[in-house]
């Protein structure tokens, strides 16, 4: 063997030993996977090509000349993700605690690079002590050249970012402007400052997880998308994700046909809404009845659960699937629920994928917490992702359409392409009873018998304008539907939109209020 070849075969024994076998032990005994064992499960099998794994860090400070790992701690490279090509990186935390430097950073900015080039989607597997200490500036140099990248790509390709282990400081802004983030519960979190800091500050006793373990980021921020068991867990649910989705913002989600008939039928549906109008439902029992059998992904699940939002597939297709939830404070919208659906919005806008809305919405949720949080500046932000989005459009009615909610969730006027409701559909500026107290003021006044006169007002009030029929004969539904039919209805409505063309005027951006 000659020697260039055994210094080759040694170098790559060093990169794949990483911080060596006690450290990958604690790594173990901690309930965490090493990077390379946490590719292998998030590929292919197989199908890994890694990338640099001869690249060292270039820092000669602190010692740090006597401590080189070839690789330098991240692993990067790309592969096969349901035989689609994906890159990935992932942190090596037995590596300088997997902190990032100016050499591991160009490592990442390399695939983010190519992955924009040819189109394919980039995951991270997050599990990093922050900024490499030992270099300084070069360090976060390296942050903000991935920032950038996190940007350009934005929109191009899907980025997804699973939190394995720590993510601190500013490293926390990388996973931040990807499309999905993962965490582990119990193993990971992430927080801008730490708890020592925070009790230094502001003299708050806070512990890492409750500060920024993986349920508080799914359950009270929202900066998270999905929390998972553990690793292995983790991994698999990105691959499920990953295939709802398109490699690129020029690509469709592939098909991925369940068997479930077009045609199907559900009576069920019939009498899914409750008599009484102010009777909560799930409106999960709806999608899912709807949608492919076994098909809805959601995401977000554990915040904002006044929203549904997340993937499912029609007639072997993915849509992205937005909906009022009745269940949670009665589906009225508020800060959180309009955030966390206009950004889903605009993840289905960028790449392609078709909107579906079911709407039940009794209006804005009142109260100065709202007003002072800004409620009007956030729920622009899901008026104007509806209206921004010229993917597919379909919005199905299934109870209340009140006030601006009516506008924002998806009405024909924000250019929706198929508006549908059920004849439970209630279409109002306000609920009845409320719309009789304000029109009918001086005549309930007045009035002998108060509540008779109420009772008589509202009664007349909902058989006019809290329903489907007036908004039909204005052409902003299309048409009212027997809800055992909404699945063969949607599904006639993606296959004729399948070759829609929309456009936005020539702009360099617009300015969503955020
Ligand atoms: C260099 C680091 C490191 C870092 C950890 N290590 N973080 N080396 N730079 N940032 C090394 C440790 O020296 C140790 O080496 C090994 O990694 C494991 O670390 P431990 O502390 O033993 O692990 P643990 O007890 O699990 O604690 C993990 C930790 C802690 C909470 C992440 O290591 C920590 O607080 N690290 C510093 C975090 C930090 O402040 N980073 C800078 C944030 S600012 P040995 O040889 O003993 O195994 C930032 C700016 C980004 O990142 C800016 C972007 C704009």
């Amino acid at each position: 063997m000659s020697d260039r070849l055994k210094e080759l075969r040694r170098r790559h024994a060093v990169a794949e030993a990483g911080g060596g076998d006690q450290r990958r032990a604690r790594q173990h005994q901690e309930g965490k996977l090493s990077a390379r064992e946490r590719i292998d499960l998030l590929l292919d099998e197989g199908t890994f090509e890694e990338m640099d794994k001869l690249v060292r860090h270039r820092c000669n400070d602190f010692g740090m000349q006597e401590q080189v790992i070839d690789g330098d701690g991240f692993v990067t490279g790309y592969g096969l993700i349901h035989a689609r090509p994906a890159y990935v990186f992932a942190q090596d935390f037995t590596v300088f605690g997997g902190s990032l430097s100016e050499a591991n950073a160009k490592k990442i900015v390399k695939i983010m690079d190519m992955a924009l080039k040819t189109g394919a989607p980039v995951i991270g597997l997050n599990d990093s002590g922050g900024a490499r200490i030992q270099e300084g500036v070069v360090s976060l140099g390296g942050y903000a050249d991935i920032f950038l990248r996190n940007t350009l790509s934005s929109g191009v390709v899907p980025q997804i970012s699973a939190i394995m282990g720590p993510c601190a400081g500013g490293a926390v802004y990388s996973p931040a402007l990807t499309d999905f983030i993962f965490m582990v519960d119990k193993t990971s979190y992430m927080f801008v400052t730490g708890p020592d800091v925070i009790k230094t500050v502001t003299h708050e006793d806070v512990t890492k997880e409750t500060l920024g373990g993986a349920t508080t980021h799914n359950s009270t921020s929202g900066v998270a998308h999905f929390i998972a068991h553990d690793d292995a867990d983790c991994l698999r649910m990105v691959r499920e994700l990953l295939s709802y989705i398109p490699q690129n913002n020029r690509d469709d989600a592939p098909v991925y046909n369940s068997g479930d008939p077009a045609t199907r039928e559900d009576s069920a549906l019939d009498s899914i809404v409750p008599d009484a109008s102010n009777q909560p439902y799930d409106i999960k029992d709806v999608i899912t009845r709807v949608v492919d059998q076994a098909s809805f992904f959601e995401v977000q699940e554990h915040w904002a659960r006044n929203i549904v939002v997340g993937f499912a597939r029609m007639d072997g297709r993915s849509i992205g699937v937005v909906a009022n939830q009745p269940a949670f404070l009665a589906g009225c919208l508020d800060i959180d629920p309009s955030s966390k659906g206009a950004r889903f919005v605009r993840f289905c806008d960028a790449f392609n994928i078709p909107i579906l809305t079911f709407e039940d919405v009794p209006g804005f949720l009142p109260g100065t917490a709202q007003e002072f949080g800004g409620i009007i500046r956030h729920g622009a932000k899901l008026l104007y992702a509806f209206s921004e989005a010229t993917v597919p459009k379909i919005t199905v009615i299934t109870r209340k359409a009140y006030g601006g909610a009516y506008c924002v969730m998806g009405s024909k006027h924000l250019r929706t392409d198929v508006n549908l409701a059920w004849p439970s559909a209630e279409i109002a500026v306000m609920g009845a009873e409320g719309a009789v107290n304000i029109v009918y003021r001086r005549e309930l006044a007045a009035a002998e018998d108060q509540d008779a006169v109420r009772r008589a007002k509202t009664e007349e009030f909902r058989d006019r304008f809290a329903s489907p029929f007036v908004a039909a004969e204005h052409g902003f539904l299309d048409d009212v539907i027997e809800p055992r039919q909404t699945r063969p209805r949607v599904i006639r409505a993606l296959r004729m939109l399948e070759t829609k063309v929309d456009t936005m005027p020539r702009k360099k951006h617009g300015n969503m209020p955020l």
